[in-house]
Protein backbone atom coordinates (compact mmCIF):
# COMPACT_ATOMS: atom_id res chain seq x y z
CA UNK A 1 0.00 0.00 0.00
CA UNK A 2 1.22 3.70 0.03
CA UNK A 3 1.14 3.79 3.67
CA UNK A 4 3.58 0.95 3.52
CA UNK A 5 5.59 2.85 0.50
CA UNK A 6 6.04 5.73 2.57
CA UNK A 7 8.40 3.40 5.17
CA UNK A 8 12.14 2.78 4.78
CA UNK A 9 12.70 -0.83 3.02
CA UNK A 10 16.38 -0.91 4.04
CA UNK A 11 18.49 -0.50 6.45
CA UNK A 12 20.41 2.12 4.51
CA UNK A 13 17.06 4.12 4.34
CA UNK A 14 16.15 3.77 8.11
CA UNK A 15 17.07 7.19 9.56
CA UNK A 16 18.24 6.78 13.72
CA UNK A 17 18.54 3.85 16.08
CA UNK A 18 21.70 3.70 15.13
CA UNK A 19 22.91 1.23 17.39
CA UNK A 20 20.28 -0.79 17.06
CA UNK A 21 20.76 -0.85 13.01
CA UNK A 22 24.57 -0.88 13.29
CA UNK A 23 24.03 -4.51 15.18
CA UNK A 24 21.57 -6.05 12.72
CA UNK A 25 23.44 -4.99 9.94
CA UNK A 26 26.21 -7.21 11.55
CA UNK A 27 23.79 -9.82 12.50
CA UNK A 28 21.88 -9.82 9.07
CA UNK A 29 24.82 -10.19 7.47
CA UNK A 30 26.89 -12.75 9.43
CA UNK A 31 23.52 -15.11 9.36
CA UNK A 32 23.25 -14.51 5.21
CA UNK A 33 26.84 -15.08 4.42
CA UNK A 34 26.64 -18.36 6.82
CA UNK A 35 23.05 -19.27 4.93
CA UNK A 36 21.03 -19.30 8.01
CA UNK A 37 18.64 -18.31 9.35
CA UNK A 38 18.57 -14.73 11.88
CA UNK A 39 18.36 -15.52 15.29
CA UNK A 40 15.53 -14.58 16.68
CA UNK A 41 15.07 -10.68 17.69
CA UNK A 42 12.83 -9.04 20.35
CA UNK A 43 12.75 -4.87 19.81
CA UNK A 44 11.10 -3.45 23.11
CA UNK A 45 10.27 0.31 23.41
CA UNK A 46 8.13 3.62 23.15
CA UNK A 47 5.00 3.00 20.54
CA UNK A 48 5.64 4.87 17.36
CA UNK A 49 9.52 4.73 17.14
CA UNK A 50 9.88 1.76 14.35
CA UNK A 51 9.49 -1.45 15.53
CA UNK A 52 7.33 -2.85 12.69
CA UNK A 53 8.82 -0.92 10.03
CA UNK A 54 12.20 -3.21 11.24
CA UNK A 55 10.04 -6.48 11.00
CA UNK A 56 9.75 -5.40 7.74
CA UNK A 57 13.29 -4.77 7.00
CA UNK A 58 14.98 -7.43 8.79
CA UNK A 59 12.40 -9.87 6.47
CA UNK A 60 13.26 -7.46 3.11
CA UNK A 61 17.02 -7.56 4.20
CA UNK A 62 17.24 -11.59 4.71
CA UNK A 63 15.28 -11.85 1.27
CA UNK A 64 12.58 -13.54 3.52
CA UNK A 65 8.64 -12.96 3.35
CA UNK A 66 7.51 -11.08 6.19
CA UNK A 67 4.07 -12.94 8.14
CA UNK A 68 2.37 -10.80 10.83
CA UNK A 69 0.46 -11.53 13.93
CA UNK A 70 -0.07 -10.13 17.61
CA UNK A 71 -0.11 -11.34 20.87
CA UNK A 72 -4.09 -11.20 21.36
CA UNK A 73 -4.76 -12.66 17.95
CA UNK A 74 -3.64 -16.05 19.25
CA UNK A 75 -6.17 -17.54 21.10
CA UNK A 76 -6.06 -20.65 21.06
CA UNK A 77 -2.33 -23.41 20.55
CA UNK A 78 -4.41 -24.07 16.92
CA UNK A 79 -4.26 -20.19 16.08
CA UNK A 80 -0.34 -20.23 16.61
CA UNK A 81 0.28 -23.71 14.65
CA UNK A 82 -1.67 -22.20 11.81
CA UNK A 83 0.12 -19.49 11.11
CA UNK A 84 3.82 -21.88 12.40
CA UNK A 85 2.93 -24.48 10.04
CA UNK A 86 2.06 -22.09 6.78
CA UNK A 87 5.80 -20.45 7.28
CA UNK A 88 8.44 -21.28 4.33
CA UNK A 89 11.88 -21.83 5.46
CA UNK A 90 13.45 -18.91 6.73
CA UNK A 91 10.66 -16.26 7.44
CA UNK A 92 10.34 -13.97 9.58
CA UNK A 93 7.40 -14.25 11.81
CA UNK A 94 6.47 -10.95 13.20
CA UNK A 95 4.26 -10.73 16.56
CA UNK A 96 3.48 -7.32 17.53
CA UNK A 97 2.60 -6.89 21.54
CA UNK A 98 3.82 -10.10 22.47
CA UNK A 99 3.76 -8.82 26.12
CA UNK A 100 0.25 -10.31 25.52
CA UNK A 101 0.76 -13.51 23.97
CA UNK A 102 -1.10 -15.89 26.13
CA UNK A 103 0.66 -17.57 28.97
CA UNK A 104 -0.71 -20.93 28.83
CA UNK A 105 0.26 -20.99 24.73
CA UNK A 106 3.66 -19.98 25.36
CA UNK A 107 4.67 -23.22 25.93
CA UNK A 108 3.92 -23.97 22.60
CA UNK A 109 5.92 -21.04 21.10
CA UNK A 110 9.49 -22.53 23.13
CA UNK A 111 9.91 -25.33 21.50
CA UNK A 112 9.43 -23.60 18.10
CA UNK A 113 11.79 -20.96 19.29
CA UNK A 114 14.42 -23.63 19.99
CA UNK A 115 13.70 -26.67 18.09
CA UNK A 116 11.96 -25.73 15.26
CA UNK A 117 9.08 -27.98 16.23
CA UNK A 118 5.65 -28.15 17.24
CA UNK A 119 4.09 -31.06 19.63
CA UNK A 120 0.35 -31.15 19.35
CA UNK A 121 -2.10 -33.03 21.47
CA UNK A 122 -4.80 -34.78 19.19
CA UNK A 123 -7.98 -36.49 20.14
CA UNK A 124 -9.29 -36.38 23.54
CA UNK A 125 -9.45 -38.20 26.58
CA UNK A 126 -7.28 -41.42 27.24
CA UNK A 127 -6.98 -41.70 23.29
CA UNK A 128 -5.51 -38.29 23.17
CA UNK A 129 -1.19 -38.67 21.82
CA UNK A 130 0.80 -36.36 21.26
CA UNK A 131 2.83 -35.89 17.58
CA UNK A 132 5.69 -33.57 16.94
CA UNK A 133 6.28 -31.65 13.82
CA UNK A 134 8.87 -30.29 12.71
CA UNK A 135 8.93 -26.88 11.27
CA UNK A 136 10.79 -24.93 8.99
CA UNK A 137 13.83 -22.99 10.69
CA UNK A 138 11.91 -19.35 10.79
CA UNK A 139 12.93 -16.22 12.62
CA UNK A 140 10.34 -14.78 15.27
CA UNK A 141 10.56 -10.96 15.96
CA UNK A 142 8.77 -9.53 18.61
CA UNK A 143 7.72 -6.21 19.69
CA UNK A 144 6.30 -4.96 22.64
CA UNK A 145 6.37 -1.68 24.50
CA UNK A 146 7.62 -3.45 27.88
CA UNK A 147 10.28 -5.79 28.39
CA UNK A 148 9.79 -6.19 31.55
CA UNK A 149 6.19 -8.04 31.20
CA UNK A 150 7.56 -10.61 29.08
CA UNK A 151 8.19 -14.19 31.17
CA UNK A 152 11.81 -14.88 31.24
CA UNK A 153 11.77 -17.74 29.57
CA UNK A 154 10.09 -16.00 26.99
CA UNK A 155 12.70 -13.13 26.95
CA UNK A 156 15.73 -15.85 27.44
CA UNK A 157 14.74 -17.64 23.38
CA UNK A 158 15.69 -14.13 22.02
CA UNK A 159 19.22 -14.13 20.59
CA UNK A 160 19.14 -10.34 19.66
CA UNK A 161 17.54 -7.94 22.39
CA UNK A 162 17.02 -4.28 20.90
CA UNK A 163 15.70 -1.38 22.50
CA UNK A 164 14.29 1.35 20.31
CA UNK A 165 14.80 4.88 21.53
CA UNK A 166 13.18 8.17 21.00
CA UNK A 167 14.77 10.37 17.93
CA UNK A 168 16.61 13.37 18.42
CA UNK A 169 15.25 16.60 16.72
CA UNK A 170 17.67 16.39 13.86
CA UNK A 171 16.60 13.18 12.73
CA UNK A 172 13.12 13.89 13.32
CA UNK A 173 14.03 16.80 10.96
CA UNK A 174 15.60 14.29 8.30
CA UNK A 175 12.38 12.06 8.41
CA UNK A 176 9.98 14.95 8.08
CA UNK A 177 11.91 15.99 5.06
CA UNK A 178 12.26 12.36 3.54
CA UNK A 179 8.66 11.34 4.14
CA UNK A 180 7.51 15.03 2.64
CA UNK A 181 9.34 13.84 -0.60
CA UNK A 182 7.76 10.90 -0.91
CA UNK A 183 4.29 12.60 -0.56
CA UNK A 184 5.40 15.39 -3.25
CA UNK A 185 4.69 18.14 -0.79
CA UNK A 186 7.34 21.00 -0.76
CA UNK A 187 8.50 21.91 3.06
CA UNK A 188 10.94 24.04 4.43
CA UNK A 189 13.73 23.27 6.76
CA UNK A 190 12.13 25.50 9.72
CA UNK A 191 9.22 23.89 9.22
CA UNK A 192 10.59 20.30 9.43
CA UNK A 193 11.97 21.51 12.23
CA UNK A 194 9.14 22.67 13.82
CA UNK A 195 7.12 19.21 13.47
CA UNK A 196 10.30 17.85 14.36
CA UNK A 197 10.45 19.48 17.73
CA UNK A 198 6.65 18.95 17.87
CA UNK A 199 6.84 15.25 18.00
CA UNK A 200 7.58 14.26 20.75
CA UNK A 201 10.80 12.07 19.48
CA UNK A 202 8.54 10.00 18.07
CA UNK A 203 8.10 9.16 13.88
CA UNK A 204 5.20 8.43 14.01
CA UNK A 205 3.80 11.24 15.57
CA UNK A 206 6.02 13.41 13.39
CA UNK A 207 4.77 12.05 10.11
CA UNK A 208 1.64 11.94 11.13
CA UNK A 209 1.62 16.24 11.72
CA UNK A 210 3.21 16.68 8.76
CA UNK A 211 -0.13 15.06 6.84
CA UNK A 212 -2.27 17.32 8.83
CA UNK A 213 -0.23 20.37 8.63
CA UNK A 214 0.00 19.62 4.60
CA UNK A 215 -3.99 19.74 4.24
CA UNK A 216 -3.89 23.16 5.91
CA UNK A 217 -1.04 23.81 3.36
CA UNK A 218 -3.36 23.09 0.81
CA UNK A 219 -6.63 24.42 1.84
CA UNK A 220 -5.24 27.82 3.32
CA UNK A 221 -1.69 28.01 1.89
CA UNK A 222 -0.30 27.66 -1.89
CA UNK A 223 0.38 23.61 -1.27
CA UNK A 224 3.47 24.70 0.27
CA UNK A 225 4.68 24.18 4.44
CA UNK A 226 6.19 26.59 5.46
CA UNK A 227 7.27 27.83 9.28
CA UNK A 228 4.19 30.26 10.04
CA UNK A 229 1.71 28.28 8.44
CA UNK A 230 2.77 25.26 10.44
CA UNK A 231 2.75 26.83 13.90
CA UNK A 232 -0.67 28.33 13.16
CA UNK A 233 -1.62 24.88 11.80
CA UNK A 234 0.06 22.92 15.27
CA UNK A 235 -1.66 25.62 17.31
CA UNK A 236 -4.93 25.01 16.01
CA UNK A 237 -4.61 21.08 16.42
CA UNK A 238 -3.19 21.64 19.71
CA UNK A 239 -0.01 20.51 19.90
CA UNK A 240 1.99 22.62 21.84
CA UNK A 241 5.59 23.68 21.40
CA UNK A 242 6.75 21.07 23.22
CA UNK A 243 4.43 18.46 21.54
CA UNK A 244 2.27 17.64 24.26
CA UNK A 245 -1.11 17.38 23.47
CA UNK A 246 -4.33 17.20 24.77
CA UNK A 247 -4.09 14.73 26.74
CA UNK A 248 -0.95 15.58 28.22
CA UNK A 249 -2.07 18.61 29.36
CA UNK A 250 -5.17 16.66 31.36
CA UNK A 251 -2.68 14.61 33.30
CA UNK A 252 0.05 16.91 34.03
CA UNK A 253 -3.01 19.27 34.87
CA UNK A 254 -4.73 16.73 36.57
CA UNK A 255 -1.82 15.95 38.85
CA UNK A 256 -1.32 19.54 39.70
CA UNK A 257 -5.01 21.07 40.54
CA UNK A 258 -6.04 17.60 42.08
CA UNK A 259 -3.29 16.11 43.73
CA UNK A 260 -1.48 19.15 44.59
CA UNK A 261 1.83 18.11 42.05
CA UNK A 262 1.10 14.83 43.38
CA UNK A 263 2.40 11.71 44.72
CA UNK A 264 -0.37 10.46 43.38
CA UNK A 265 -0.96 6.49 42.10
CA UNK A 266 -1.30 5.71 38.68
CA UNK A 267 -4.95 4.37 39.15
CA UNK A 268 -6.14 7.30 40.49
CA UNK A 269 -4.47 9.34 38.03
CA UNK A 270 -6.41 7.07 35.31
CA UNK A 271 -9.82 7.08 37.21
CA UNK A 272 -9.38 11.08 37.48
CA UNK A 273 -8.93 11.51 33.66
CA UNK A 274 -10.77 8.90 32.22
CA UNK A 275 -7.73 6.87 30.37
CA UNK A 276 -6.57 3.47 30.80
CA UNK A 277 -3.78 2.89 33.26
CA UNK A 278 -2.28 0.85 30.22
CA UNK A 279 -2.46 3.61 28.12
CA UNK A 280 -1.33 6.09 30.43
CA UNK A 281 2.11 4.03 31.60
CA UNK A 282 2.90 3.09 27.79
CA UNK A 283 2.05 5.97 25.55
CA UNK A 284 1.68 8.93 27.85
CA UNK A 285 4.08 8.68 30.77
CA UNK A 286 7.29 7.63 29.07
CA UNK A 287 7.67 10.69 27.25
CA UNK A 288 6.67 12.87 29.89
CA UNK A 289 9.39 10.68 32.32
CA UNK A 290 12.04 11.43 29.42
CA UNK A 291 11.49 15.19 29.58
CA UNK A 292 11.89 15.34 33.40
CA UNK A 293 8.18 16.54 33.86
CA UNK A 294 6.78 13.41 35.64
CA UNK A 295 8.74 11.63 38.06
CA UNK A 296 8.37 8.27 39.60
CA UNK A 297 8.08 7.47 43.11
CA UNK A 298 7.62 4.73 45.58
CA UNK A 299 4.75 6.62 46.62
CA UNK A 300 3.11 7.23 42.96
CA UNK A 301 3.96 10.15 40.15
CA UNK A 302 4.84 13.86 40.58
CA UNK A 303 5.20 16.81 38.31
CA UNK A 304 8.43 18.77 38.22
CA UNK A 305 8.83 22.51 38.49
CA UNK A 306 9.51 22.13 34.45
CA UNK A 307 5.95 21.82 34.27
CA UNK A 308 4.58 24.71 36.38
CA UNK A 309 7.44 26.73 34.06
CA UNK A 310 5.60 24.68 30.85
CA UNK A 311 1.95 25.84 32.07
CA UNK A 312 3.58 29.58 33.00
CA UNK A 313 1.98 28.50 36.60
CA UNK A 314 3.44 29.38 39.91
CA UNK A 315 5.74 26.91 41.26
CA UNK A 316 4.50 25.52 44.76
CA UNK A 317 6.53 25.49 47.90
CA UNK A 318 7.38 22.08 48.92
N1 LIG B 1 9.59 6.97 8.60
C1 LIG B 1 9.20 6.59 9.83
N2 LIG B 1 10.25 6.23 10.56
C2 LIG B 1 11.35 6.38 9.79
C3 LIG B 1 12.73 6.17 10.00
N3 LIG B 1 13.21 5.74 11.18
N4 LIG B 1 13.56 6.43 9.00
C4 LIG B 1 13.07 6.87 7.82
N5 LIG B 1 11.79 7.09 7.57
C5 LIG B 1 10.93 6.84 8.55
Amino acid sequence: SFEQSLRPQTLRQYIGQDKVKANLEVFIEAAKMRRETLDHVLLYGPPGLGKTTLAAIIANEMGVNLRTTSGPAIERPGDLAAILTALEPGDVLFIDEIHRFPRTIEEVLYPAMEDFCLDIVIGKGPSARSVRLDLPPFTLVGATTRAGSLSAPLRDRFGVLSRLEYYNERQLTDIVVRTAELLETEIDWLAAQELARRSRGTPRIANRLLKRVRDFAQVRGNGAVEETLAKEALELMQVDRLGLDHIDHKLLKGIIEKYRGGPVGLETISATIGEESQTIEDVYEPYLLQIGFLQRTPRGRVVTEAVYRHFQMEVPER
